[in-house]
């Protein structure tokens, strides 16, 4: 399922980031906050226990909540959207996924993981702020699968229709959410109007 996320607060930071003049350090500050409402939307529709709590005057029904999470962001973009996750998520373990995508080909090409042993008891989701072709996050995601993963979510930043589409065929059991569906892919393969290489515009290289 491919939900793009309705809230005005994302549209206006994802105006922010999309801005060209948008010096690096806006950029970063723009985008961690949109991590943080991106990650309150995504958290609010996922399955509750609820277990008791004693408050200082009575017991009462407490929540939490029923998965134990692990993070995945792509290097390097997906680094713009760990801290906004790890707020809500502070006992999430962080798996980073070294993917970059050809210059020439736009072909991804893995370099580096780093994945618990425990991953077929977690909630991967996985981080990315630029969903294009879909390689990357593809990669990504059966590479999680391959060492265990069973339950996977996809967050986006820009998503093209180019890529939904392959990403939503290769694994149809992940749930993406976007804060935004763009038009369409040019031909070097960036999302228009997309913002621009996320990577290069968070990093300054
Ligand atoms: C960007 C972006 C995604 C990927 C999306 O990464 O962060 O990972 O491109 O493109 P795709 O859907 O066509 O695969 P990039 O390869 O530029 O690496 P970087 O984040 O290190 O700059
Ligand atoms: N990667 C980016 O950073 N931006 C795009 O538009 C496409 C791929």
């Amino acid at each position: 399922m491919f939900t793009v996320l309705n809230n005005a607060l994302l549209k206006c930071d994802l105006s922010v980031l999309r801005n060209k003049h948008t010096p690096k350090p806006l950029f970063r500050l723009a985008l961690e906050r949109l991590s943080e409402v991106m990650a309150m939307e995504i958290c609010s529709t996922f399955t509750l226990d609820a277990f008791p709590i004693e408050t200082p005057l009575e017991l009462t029904e407490g929540y939490r909540f029923k998965e134990k999470f692990l993070l995945a962001p792509v290097l390097r973009a997906g680094l713009g959207l760990q801290e906004g996750f790890l707020k809500f998520l502070p006992e999430a373990t962080v798996s980073h996924i070294g993917v970059s995508r050809d210059h020439i080909t736009h072909q991804p090409h893995y370099y580096y993981s780093n994945i618990p042993a425990n991953i077929n008891e977690l909630h991967a989701i996985v981080l990315d702020p630029m969903l294009a072709t879909g390689g990357s996050a593809s990669m990504a995601v059966k590479l999680l699968k391959e060492k265990g993963a069973t339950k996977l979510t996809l967050v986006s930043v820009v998503a093209a229709p180019e890529g939904v589409a392959a990403f939503s065929a290769a694994h149809p059991d992940v749930n993406i959410f976007s804060a935004a569906l763009d038009r369409e892919l040019n031909e070097n393969k960036y999302i228009l109007p997309g913002l621009g290489d996320a990577g290069d515009r968070l990093f300054g290289t």
